[in-house]
């Protein structure tokens, strides 16, 4: 890995577009704002600088990649929407929702970012950041999260500098995101099937389509090698502290990631108390929950307790990304 790359930072606007198109397009790596998470950009056709991003983060190879375009033309040119991907891609985006579906003939992006799979994950994101640079670049770019790979997904641009700085060309900082929580991934098989719950809740894409989203195979996420949705690795977002679920007190020396009122027995013996959302809102847990286990985990901790968040709406994404997060490495 290349670890003394100058890395710039530049405040998202006109001229900071222009220059992250400049360098994909001279296969170079950059860093931008979505609505879920910040992405890591490389240009999807160049397999040179889409091995730099697998070397970058860390990633597995075996991993496949989300392909980023700007409007629905673009995805058709890399993906085969059948009537219900259409009508997801329709009802959804720009939004927090990746499609997977069968790679066109021809398809543009790089085998190295699909894994040698023969479907492709395609997102169209709604953040006006990513949009003006995906319209400046005029071609697919590929993106996982912006973080090294296992820590837990980048929200603001300085989670990004602390992971990646002097391996990657450039961060555009458009502030804190607003989704907090990766998109919903959602395969377009013969009965649809949620790959990882995300920034768009299964009850919309379920009311969109009629049909209850299938669940993977439970085999998919124990089988490392074979993954279905490769990124679901059991011990995926793990913090260094260990994180312990649906705690009803606090032992003493554990820090509290707390959700709603929270007046539990201990609470006094905390070594930091952070609440996603006092009034135990969902949408604001979200956008939270990433940067809160930073911060928990920084002081550390030899714990983080982490009080019952109710599985609906995006409390599904956000308990699945907890769990991972509990998952002893
Ligand atoms: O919100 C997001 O989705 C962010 C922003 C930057 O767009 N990106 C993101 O990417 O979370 P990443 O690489 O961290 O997660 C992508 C997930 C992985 O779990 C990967 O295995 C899965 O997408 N994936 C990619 N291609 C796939 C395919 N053909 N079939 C199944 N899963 C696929
Ligand atoms: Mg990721």
């Amino acid at each position: 890995v290349k670890t003394s790359l100058e890395t710039l930072i530049l405040p998202a606007g006109h001229a900071a577009a222009e220059a992250a198109a400049r360098r994909l397009a001279a296969g170079g790596l950059v860093a931008f704002p979505t609505e879920t998470v910040y992405g890591l950009g490389a240009d999807a056709g160049n397999a040179a600088a889409i091995a730099h991003l697998y070397a970058a983060k860390g990633r597995p190879a075996f991993n496949p990649l989300i392909a980023h375009v700007a409007d629905l033309a673009a995805a058709r040119a890399i993906g085969r929407f059948d009537a219900r991907a259409l009508r997801l891609a329709e009802a959804f985006w720009p939004g927090p929702l990746t499609l997977v579906v069968p790679k066109t003939d021809g398809c543009p992006v790089a085998e190295l970012a699909t894994a040698g799979l023969d479907t492709v994950a395609i997102r169209i994101p709604a953040h006006p950041v990513a949009q003006a640079i995906l319209h400046a670049f005029g071609g697919a770019v590929v993106a996982p999260s912006a973080n090294i790979s296992g820590h837990v997904s980048p929200t603001l641009a300085a989670h990004v500098e602390s992971d990646l700085a002097g391996r990657i060309d450039l961060i555009v900082d458009g502030g804190p995101v607003e989704v907090g929580v990766e998109s919903t991934i959602v395969g377009c098989f013969e009965s649809p099937m949620l790959l990882r719950p995300g920034g768009l809740s299964r009850e919309r894409i379920e009311a969109v389509l009629g049909v209850a989203l299938a669940r993977p195979p439970a085999e998919a996420e124990s089988d490392d090698s074979q993954p279905l949705a490769p990124g679901m690795l059991a011990s995926h977002y793990a913090p260094r502290a260990s994180v312990r679920l649906d705690a009803r007190d606090v032992e003493p020396g554990e820090a509290l990631l707390a959700f709603g009122p929270a007046r539990l027995p201990g609470l006094d013996a905390a070594s930091a108390v952070m609440n996603l959302s006092p009034s135990g809102d969902l949408d604001e847990a979200a956008a939270n929950l990433f940067g809160y286990l930073r911060a928990l985990d920084a002081k550390g901790p030899k714990a983080i307790a982490v009080m019952t968040i109710p599985e609906q709406d995006l409390g599904e994404a956000i308990n699945d990304r907890l769990r991972r997060a509990a998952v002893a490495r």
